[in-house]
Parts: structure tokens; sequence; C-alpha cells
């Protein structure tokens, strides 16, 4: 059996794993060995339960994203109980929608500072504790939107272009130092985020022609790349944006 994708005593944070993908992904990284903190903010009993159920640790943090001042202590807090970091899953991510001439400045704000400034903070965070250890997998969730521009969503565009782009400076000065930061950028994804989305015939029937793969895609979906990035099987990808979007980029 090839051991390139085990992650056996290895531990990861995944920011808004409590649901949709970053649920699904934390449950992946379970399955194939490893120790989970969800970071998000209403953890519940039910999510841990489901990852203890791989046969691996899991712990809970209620916290906010936008609260970069914390971070100091929230990795304390995982250091402490979990004993180090070798995943960083940063998966929190928000939407807004308005046309491009009335988006509010309120909104454009929050949708930064969740997606983007909230990401940067904490590779840097985790980042300096990985450094110190001289390993370290840091994922970081893009978008088909780090490509394209989208409709009515500037913000959720700006936001995830930055995420892809500062996940090549990091990797630029950290690859060799033995820490990986890569992104994946899931395509249409039949999640809470897309309701208004799925809930518009047209849209979602112009959409759904669009994929190859002939259907949207689901958090399952997420699983295998994650314990890819995560593992020793992509130790010399360095900075890629890996594409989970059923062939859509390809059309
Ligand atoms: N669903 C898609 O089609 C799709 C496509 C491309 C990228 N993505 C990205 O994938 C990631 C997960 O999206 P999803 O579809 O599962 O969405 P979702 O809305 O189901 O989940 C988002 C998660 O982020 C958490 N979160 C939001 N704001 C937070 C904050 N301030 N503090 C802590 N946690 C916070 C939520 O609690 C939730 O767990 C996001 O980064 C999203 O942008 C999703």
């Amino acid at each position: 059996m090839n051991n390139l994708f085990d992650l056996t005593g290895k531990v990861a944070i995944v920011t808004g794993g409590n649901r949709g993908l970053g649920k699904e992904m934390a449950l992946g990284l379970a399955s194939a060995g490893a120790d989970v903190a969800v970071v998000a903010r209403n953890v519940t009993e039910e999510v841990l339960e489901e990852i203890r159920n791989q046969g691996v640790k899991a712990i809970g943090i209620n916290y906010d994203i936008r609260d970069v001042d914390g971070y100091g202590s929230l990795v304390d807090q995982v250091i402490d109980q979990m004993g180090k970091i070798d995943i960083l899953v940063n998966n929190a991510g928000v939407q807004k929608r308005h046309p491009a001439a009335e988006f509010p400045k309120e909104d454009w704000d929050f949708v930064m500072d969740i997606n983007a400034n909230a990401v940067f903070y904490l590779c840097q965070t985790v980042g300096k504790h990985m450094l110190e250890r001289g390993k370290g997998k840091i994922i970081n969730i893009a978008s088909l939107l780090s490509f394209q521009g989208g409709l009515t969503v500037p913000a959720y565009a700006a936001s995830k272009g930055a995420v892809m782009q500062f996940t090549k400076s990091l990797a630029n000065e950290w690859a060799g130092k033995g820490v990986n930061v890569n992104c994946i950028a899931p395509g249409y994804m039949a999640t809470e985020m897309n309701t208004a989305l799925i809930e518009d015939p047209t849209r979602s029937r112009q959409i759904l022609e669009r994929i190859p793969a002939q259907r949207w895609g689901n958090g399952q979906d997420m699983q295998g790349v994650a314990i890819f990035l995560a593992s020793d099987a992509s130790d010399y990808i360095h900075g890629y944006t890996l594409a989970v979007d059923g062939g859509w980029l390809g059309r």
C-alpha cells in the first residue's frame, strides 16, 4: 500500500469547517488520518463527532476569522491542544452580490476582510510556526473567480484573485523552507453559498450547460485534492492553483 497520501499523526486547521466544502475537506483529511481543529463561527458537536468517527481527534474553536489580532492566541490554542500544526486549510469565505455601480463599501470590506485579508494573515501566523518546524502544507481556497470576473460579484472576484496571487508570493519565499502553499479553485459547487444561483432557474441552467462534467460539484469532490495537497504526494508542488471545476476553465 502506497503511503504517499497518509496523514496519520498530522494536525490540520480547517477554517469554516463546520459546513459546506470546509466540512467535507475536514472529513476527507480525517479519513486519511489527520487530527482536525475546526475554526468557525458556530462549531457543532455533531460535526466534531462526524470527524471523530474517522478515528481521529477533533476540536472545535468558535472564532470570527475577522479577528486578525487574535490569531496568535488562536494558533497557541491549537498547538496547546493538538501539539503542532502541519496543515492549514483557509476555507472560510463569504459572498455578496450587487451590481458593481451600487456595490456598498460595507459589503466590499466585509468580503475582502474574510476572503482575502484573513487568509493572508492566517497564512502569516501559521506559516511562522511551519517555518520554524521546516515543514507544512497550506491550502487556500480560491475560486473560478480567481481567473474570471463573474457577474455582480466584484468584491468576491477581487478577493479570490488576491488569494491566488499572494499564494504564489508566499510559495516563492517558503518553498525552499519546506512549506508548501497552494490553492484549490472549486467550480460551481452546490452549497449554501450558491443558493441564489441554484434558485434562479435561468442562471442555474446556463451554468449547468457550460460544465463539461454535466453536473454541479459537491463537497466530496474536494476531498481527494485536499488530501493530495496536504500530503507528501504534493511535496514538489508550490504556488499552484488546482481547479476542481468539472472542466469549466477548459471551455
Ligand atoms: N460553493 C462554491 O461554488 C464555491 C466555489 C468557489 C469557491 N468557493 C469557496 O469555498 C469556500 C467554502 O465555501 P462553501 O461553498 O462551503 O460556503 P458556505 O457558505 O457553505 O461555508 C462558508 C464557511 O465559512 C465560514 N465563515 C464565513 N465567515 C466567517 C467568519 N467571519 N469567521 C469564521 N468563519 C466564517 C462559515 O461559517 C462556513 O463554515 C469559500 O472560501 C468559498 O468562497 C465556493
